[in-house]
This record gives C-alpha cells, sequence and structure tokens, in this order.
C-alpha cells in the first residue's frame, strides 16, 4: 500500500469511528493536511447533519462541501472531535505537527476538543520526537532573535522561504532540536519573546492514533 492509501484509510477509519456520534448538535474541528483532506472528502460524500466545523486553516475550509457550515471558535463552547494529522507522533501520543504551517491555530483546535483523534499512517512513528524539523511560527522582526534562542538550545534553524501563516506570521524549522522531555521544550520554545506557537504537541497531545499501516489499520486510545 503506498503513502496515499493509507493517509485515505486512517482517515475513512476515524471517520467510521465518529459517525454513530454525529449529530445536529455535533461540533466537528478538522486540520490541515494531505490526510485531513481525505478525512472531508469522507465528510462531504456522507451528507451527514451536524452543526458545523471549525478549520485550522483557510485550505481546509476551502475543500469542505457547502453542506458543511463553517463556524469560528468563537461561536462555540467546545469541538466534540478534533481530526488532524500530524508530522510525527511517538508511542506516548505526543506529536510533531506544523509541516504545512497552521500550527498554531491546530494547536487552538486541539486544546479546545473533547477528543483529538490524530491520523497518521506508519512512516510518521518516531521513538524519540526530532526527526521531523519543529515547525515555529514567529512574528517578523522576532525571527533572527528566536533562531540565535533555538541554537543554543541545540537546534539548526532554517526559515522557510516564501511562506506566510494563515495569522501573517513566518515559520522557522528547527533541524535536529534535542527533544528528549518534549513538553519541557515545548514550553522553554513557546517562553522565548515573538514565538507565537511551536509545533510541540504534548501538553495535549493526542487521546486516539489511528495508524494505517500495510495490514490495514490500528486504533491506538491513551488512556485518560
Ligand atoms: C499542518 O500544519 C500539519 O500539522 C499537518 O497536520 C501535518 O503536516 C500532516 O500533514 P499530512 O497529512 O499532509 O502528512
Amino acid at each position: 500500500m503506498n503513502q496515499d492509501l493509507k493517509k485515505k484509510s486512517s482517515a475513512i477509519a476515524a471517520f467510521e469511528l465518529i459517525l454513530p456520534k454525529l449529530n445536529k448538535d455535533t461540533v466537528l474541528g478538522i486540520g490541515t493536511g494531505s490526510t485531513t483532506n481525505f478525512f472531508i472528502e469522507e465528510l462531504n460524500a456522507s451528507k451527514v447533519e451536524i452543526k458545523g466545523a471549525v478549520c485550522s486553516s483557510a485550505a481546509s475550509e476551502s475543500h469542505l462541501s457547502k453542506n458543511i457550515t463553517i463556524i469560528s471558535l468563537n461561536e462555540v463552547h467546545a469541538i466534540d472531535f478534533y481530526i488532524d494529522g500530524a508530522d510525527e507522533y511517538n508511542d506516548r501520543f505526543e506529536l510533531i505537527k506544523g509541516g504545512g504551517g497552521a500550527l498554531t491555530r491546530e494547536k487552538i483546535l486541539a486544546y479546545s476538543s473533547d477528543m483529538f483523534i490524530c491520523i497518521v499512517d506508519d512512516s510518521k512513528h518516531s521513538d524519540l520526537l526530532g526527526k521531523f524539523p519543529l515547525p515555529i511560527e514567529v512574528i517578523e522582526i522576532a525571527r533572527s532573535a528566536i533562531s540565535r534562542e533555538v541554537m543554543k538550545m541545540g537546534g539548526r534553524p532554517v526559515y522557510r522561504n516564501d511562506f506566510i501563516t494563515d495569522n501573517g506570521n513566518q515559520i522557522i524549522d528547527v533541524h535536529n532540536m534535542p527533544m528528549d522531555i518534549p513538553f519541557e521544550v515545548e514550553n522553554k520554545i513557546n517562553n522565548i519573546p515573538g514565538v507565537v506557537e511551536n509545533g510541540i504537541f504534548s501538553n495535549r497531545k493526542a487521546d486516539v492514533i489511528i495508524k494505517a499501516n500495510e495490514d490495514g489499520n490500528e486504533v491506538l486510545c491513551i488512556e485518560k
């Protein structure tokens, strides 16, 4: 099975997992990326009736069918299910996200959700996070200052050329960042002035990971 088929398979499994729980009051959170796009295809095709969806990017909003109401997070109390992919995950359900640059909104939606279902293929697994360069969304004037701080932490920052986030900011991708204790790194980076958000999801990790491999899907659930 190629990677796209695996992504599609995990997206379909996520949709089937939540389908029995969807009703006219349900608010879905929808992330960003190629795996999430397969989930959006399922949702669009189903014609299921829900209250609406909060998206983590303009790109995902544009893929939703006109039958799904797009809602702002400010209009709802919570998100029932947040569905999104990841660039890397470990056995503790910690993630690196932001390859598509939507990490800040993704983290806000994850924090606002009752259940975060992460859809991945098996190539995204890591024993130790950090193989995928860590994206950091930064305020433009702080980019060099933040890069210097990140270098002191052992990482190699690379400015993401010609990319502006939906929030009007820039992205630094940090290679080889030591990440033995992900939540410490997550907190330390977010304390640097000018950092908007970083792509470590450790303080709010996934509740469920649906991992597609050659033999099908494995649904892994974290104990709360
Ligand atoms: C978007 O900013 C990212 O966090 C994506 O969720 C992540 O990059 C996964 O993308 P794919 O599903 O395209 O691999």
